[in-house]
């Protein structure tokens, strides 16, 4: 079987996961407006192509946080890979090594973070922090992916609860009981009494409490979920050093408008300061090159890695990343693009929108 789009895992993850694995993973908030809305809002956008431009090599290379990535597609943070297969995060972080991009791994995991990395010690990785209660945890967990060698902390912002997905409650999945409440202590920790299981994200947490990470770690901080401009210019004043334009996939709050939608206004609020980047929907090559027109240094990948995992585990990872960097290099000769510098707002159609 020929699978040439990502549309087509998708559709070979469907048929072939449990009923209850499947839910999980595609699982929306409510009614699913947002999460449907982040793929048609792609759809909407039109593309202004420039041409006889000498398009006879294309590169798409960039950097995050100064780190070069072979392209502007990395992979979203999301719980729990051995749902789609049983070497789990390891398998995805093998795939992001060699397709050499940034694999950003959830606080909920299903493997040891020690194991991640050494299935994968050159990899650049960055960690994604659900917020703790219990701050010496939340120390402990910083100070210990900085020394595995993750490159910068993701904070998620859009989940002080977690948002009604209502598949999950007819399969009777009980996200808190059966999946949030990892230990993630690390091995020397678990053997000890003096520090409790990772639980759920703090719903306390607020800005106030930034400068706690700021004074614990040297390593940047990126908050992930923003979606206003007013919470985009407090996240500038607060000194982070990126925001992560998201919706967590319409998990979260349904009725936000669809990431690429959000992307306008909190890149004008940055004005340039810090790198802003974004997930959700992103499917095709040319979604890719509308996120970057619209100002994200990058995009990132979630449902469609667990497909890529469900399909052939790394491998699978692999096609979805190189299918995607296929289509991005024909989208952007195509419009005339022989660089991301070179891809600018002048490649939207602005009047449609
Ligand atoms: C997620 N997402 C997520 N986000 C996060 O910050 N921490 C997490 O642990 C998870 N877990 C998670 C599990 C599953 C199964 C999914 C589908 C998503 C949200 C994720 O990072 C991302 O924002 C969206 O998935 C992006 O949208 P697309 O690419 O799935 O449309
Ligand atoms: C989810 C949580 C784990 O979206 O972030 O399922």
């Amino acid at each position: 079987m020929s699978l040439v789009c990502l549309e087509d895992f998708k559709a070979y993850a469907r048929q072939q996961l449990s009923k209850l694995s499947w839910d999980f993973i595609e699982g929306e908030a409510d009614e699913g407006i947002t999460r449907n809305d982040n793929i048609t809002a792609f759809k909407r956008i039109r593309l202004r192509p420039r041409y006889l431009r000498d398009v006879s090599t294309v590169d798409a290379r960039t950097t995050i946080q100064g780190q070069e990535i072979s392209a502007p597609i990395c992979i979203s943070p999301s719980a729990f890979h051995s749902v789609a297969w049983p070497d789990g995060e390891r398998s995805t972080a093998r795939a992001a090594q060699e397709v050499n991009i940034c694999y950003i791994t959830s606080t909920y995991t299903s493997c040891a973070l020690e194991d991640i990395v050494a299935a994968a010690p050159g990899g650049l990785r960055w960690f994604q922090l659900y917020v703790q209660p219990d701050w010496e945890l939340n120390k402990r967990l910083v100070q210990r992916v900085e020394a595995l060698g993750f490159k910068a902390l993701v904070i998620t912002v859009d989940a002080p609860v977690i948002g009604n997905r209502r598949q999950n409650m007819r399969n009777q999945l009980n996200l808190e009981e059966n999946i949030m409440l990892k230990d993630l202590r690390s091995p020397e920790e678990r053997n000890s009494t003096i520090t409790a299981p990772t639980s759920l994200p703090s719903p306390s947490f607020c800005w106030d409490d930034l400068s706690m990470f700021q004074t614990m770690t040297q390593l940047p901080i990126i908050l992930k979920g923003i979606l206003t401009k007013e919470d985009a210019e407090l996240a500038v004043k607060h000194n982070v050093q990126g925001i992560y334009v998201s919706n967590h996939g319409g998990r979260q709050l349904d009725g936000v408008p669809a990431s690429i939608d959000a992307l306008t206004e909190v890149v004008a609020a940055v004005k340039g300061k810090i790198e802003v980047y974004m997930d959700g929907g992103v499917r095709t090559g040319s979604d890719v090159l509308k996120a970057l027109a619209l100002g994200a240094r990058c995009i990132f990948l979630g449902r469609p890695i667990l497909w890529g995992l469900t399909y052939k585990g790394e491998h699978g990872v692999k096609e979805v990343l190189n299918i995607l960097k296929a289509e991005l290099h024909t989208s952007m000769a195509l419009s005339g693009c022989r660089s991301v510098a070179e891809i600018s707002p002048d490649l939207i159609q602005f009047s449609r929108l």
